[in-house]
């Protein structure tokens, strides 16, 4: 069965959709009024990422960056600094380019429609048509992972629907079903469908709007359709990362507020993005090995003394790949002096200007909230400081934030944004993918 023509009750099954979601959707920012650039920053956070995920970094995007026009204006590391943690870095840049195209190109505004909007960087086709649909009324579908999952086990369409004749039934069906009063309301009830009730394991059919249309549900296949997809394992890369603190010539001990640990720019085309990550190096390597590779890079004789502590071992989930990372604290007690003096560094020049001159940055502790890090160089960092250094860093604390929706309003615990405008976040997971960092407090009713 790889092609299925869409059901022929379109109509009713568009009222249904719409009626639930008048009722049931979910109390979100970007809902409450409809502004295209508010749409745009939702729709880019939520890929990949949940909605209680992406909450707190939408309102200190938003907060931050109220239009296109302030964000076309923005500083590449500020954007940077706001979106980490949040992952997949890569969409943060081209959103930046995206605004500087709309301020150059279309005077500040969003295009309206779907296929003027492709032609922006970062803007695909689910993207194009949720913005277009959502803040301009095109009738136009937006197909996300959600949609797949309802319009298939609406049909009973057991092709893959990301194989090109699942993707291509779905589509069709998506765009028969976009037509009418609010096309982004439908298309917001069919992914909030897939969100809250149409879940890919133990869906609520008790509750569905479309339940008697739903031909898996009423063939007791839901559980087959879409087609569980084969989990590929995900490659083991092994790393070591050097958590370096240099402390200052008056600092006796690490216990220094003045403590600065090494960071390095990660490239703009690489996982994270132009982001500021401790410096990883291949392999699980010994205190020995690691000073012996460090040694031609900050210019240190191989005999300079430097205190090499393994101090924990992080296993970071990516979306391609675990990093399993053996984290070396790495200090170099000679000081500004007797480390650089090595290679005739003069003892005026400072730490900052010296890792700078080797494309590194030195970051003071109380200021890593103003540089973009992934969420493994926080936790790299989490394992590596020593406990009195960590509490200058200003790791996230906690906040609670509630999403509302009429059938479930739930409290969350999320790990607090910090910063400026909030910046850092804790993810004890991954740059995605894996779930969320909440913790879920109560549900009422
Ligand atoms: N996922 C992505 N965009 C969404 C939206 N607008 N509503 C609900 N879920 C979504």
């Amino acid at each position: 069965m790889s092609s299925r023509r869409p059901p022929s009750n379109l109509k009713g099954l568009r009222s249904a959709l719409l009626g639930w979601y008048r009722e049931n959707k979910r109390d979100l920012p970007w809902r409450h009024e409809v502004d295209a650039y508010r749409v745009w920053v939702s729709e880019i956070m939520l890929q990949q990422t949940r909605v209680d995920t992406v909450l707190p970094y939408y309102a200190a995007f938003v907060g931050r960056w109220p239009d296109v026009r302030t964000l076309a204006a923005a500083a590449p590391d500020e954007v940077r600094a706001v979106w980490s943690g949040l992952g997949y870095y890569r969409r943060a840049r081209l959103m930046l380019q995206a605004a500087e195209t709309i301020l150059r190109v279309h005077e500040g505004r969003l295009p309206s429609s779907a296929a003027e909007l492709k032609t922006l960087p970062g803007f695909g086709r689910y993207t194009a048509g949720a913005v277009a649909s959502i803040a301009f009324a095109e009738e136009t579908p937006a197909v996300d992972g959600n949609v797949e999952r309802v319009l298939a086990r609406i049909q009973g369409l057991e092709t893959d629907p990301k194989s090109a004749p699942g993707a291509k039934t779905i589509l069709e069906m998506a765009q028969a079903l976009v037509r009418g009063e609010a096309p982004g309301d439908l298309n917001q009830a069919i992914m909030e469908l897939g969100a809250l009730v149409c879940t890919p394991r133990s869906p609520k059919c008790d509750v569905c709007p479309v339940a008697g249309a739903c031909e898996a549900h009423q063939t007791k296949r839901t559980h087959v359709i879409p087609p569980p997809r084969l989990r590929k394992t995900r490659p083991t890369v092994k790393l070591t990362a050097v958590v370096i603190i240099i402390t200052d010539d008056r600092s006796d001990g690490v216990e220094h507020a003045r403590a600065t640990i090494v960071l390095e720019r990660q490239p703009e085309d690489g996982l994270f993005a132009g982001l500021h990550a401790v410096p990883l190096l291949p392999g699980h390597l010994s205190a020995t090995e690691v000073t012996q590779r460090l040694a031609p890079r900050f210019g240190w004789a191989t005999t300079t003394p430097t205190r090499c502590t393994p101090t924990g071992n992080v296993k970071h989930m990516l979306t391609h790949r675990t990093l399993d990372i053996d984290v070396m604290r790495v200090e170099p007690i000679a000081g500004v002096q007797g480390v650089a003096g090595e290679k005739g560094v003069g003892k005026s020049e400072s730490w900052e200007t010296k890792v700078a001159d080797m494309g590194l940055k030195a970051v003071p502790l109380d200021a890593l909230d103003r540089v973009g890090v992934p969420s493994a160089t926080v936790r790299v960092l989490r394992a590596g400081l020593p406990a009195a250094l960590r509490s200058i860093t200003r790791f996230p604390g906690r906040r609670t934030v509630t999403v509302a929706s009429p059938q479930s309003p739930r409290k969350y615990v999320v790990d607090e944004a910090v910063g400026p405008q909030g910046c850092v976040h804790d993810a004890a997971h991954a740059d995605q993918e894996t779930p969320p960092r909440m913790t879920k407090l109560k549900k009422r009713v």
